[in-house]
């Protein structure tokens, strides 16, 4: 089977492009199963329930967040209901929604994908490695394919969450920092792994802001209103074949120009 992981979707223009160039994707790579990330689809920061469900139409079997997740109030009740929209295991314990969804893919084969917050650099109550392995054993005794979309900032901590992970799931994809790495590989143990997928969205950017309201805001340290970006507009993904137990057997890094 192959699955289609999206990265980050950013703003109206990483939208559009999930929105006109996915259905077309999904049919030329024969993809069984699609994952997206929709963490700042509205307008660069978090997702609302007419956008969730705009990148489901669009082709998505389960989209996944991050550090934004509460960004915007209308989603809150959404998630609470939503199976195939998720967030972060790792954030306050009682909050609406799940961390996990089970979707079938076109051949009927169960997949299970689970979205974790990294510790550094990001503001969590508890570190991956305290939720994660309840959660890939519930993800495994549901389904054989488990996609893990890891949101985090540090290179070192994704690469060491893969390394947990190897052999127990599909794939560990990175998310979060917007800028793909040149890393996609099978570990030894059978897991798919990348360190971070990259951006769908506008890449004449700074991660998906408009250039020069980023720079104002680093150089003068006042609270420039940002604003997404337009042009340069990619889909960047990663492609993971498995077997039908789960093991990885191929994983490479994606990047379409949209225009
Ligand atoms: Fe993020």
């Amino acid at each position: 089977m192959r699955i289609l992981f999206l990265a980050d979707v950013f703003g109206s223009a990483g939208r559009r492009a999930v929105e006109e160039r996915l259905p077309g994707l999904r049919e030329e790579l024969g993809a069984g199963f699609c994952v997206v990330n929709g963490e700042n689809a509205a307008d660069g920061r978090g997702l609302t329930p007419k956008i969730a469900d705009k990148l489901l139409a669009a082709g998505a079997d389960v989209v996944t967040l991050g550090n934004h997740v509460w960004a915007r109030d209308e989603l809150t009740a959404y998630l609470a209901q939503s199976e195939r929209v998720i967030r972060p295991a790792n954030v306050a314990s009682g909050s609406p929604g799940r961390a996990l969804a089970v979707a079938p893919a076109t051949d009927g084969t169960p997949v299970a994908v689970v979205n974790l917050l990294g510790w550094l650099f990001l503001d969590v109550p508890r570190g991956p490695f305290e939720d994660v392995d309840e959660l890939v054993e519930e993800a495994r005794r549901r389904a054989r394919v488990v996609v893990v979309d890891f949101h985090a900032e540090a290179t070192s901590e994704k690469i060491a969450l893969a390394r947990w992970l190897d052999g127990r799931v599909t794939a560990v994809v990175g998310t979060h920092t917007h800028v793909q790495t040149n890393d996609a590989r099978v570990l030894p143990g059978g897991t798919a792994a990348i360190t971070d997928v990259g951006m769908t969205g506008p890449h004449d950017s700074v991660i998906g802001v408009e250039a020069a309201l980023a720079i104002q805001r680093m150089r003068t340290a006042m609270p420039i209103r940002f604003r997404p970006a337009e042009g340069d507009v990619r889909i960047e993904a990663v492609v993971v074949d498995c077997g039908a137990d789960g093991r990885a057997t191929a994983c490479e890094a994606l990047r379409v120009t949209i225009d």
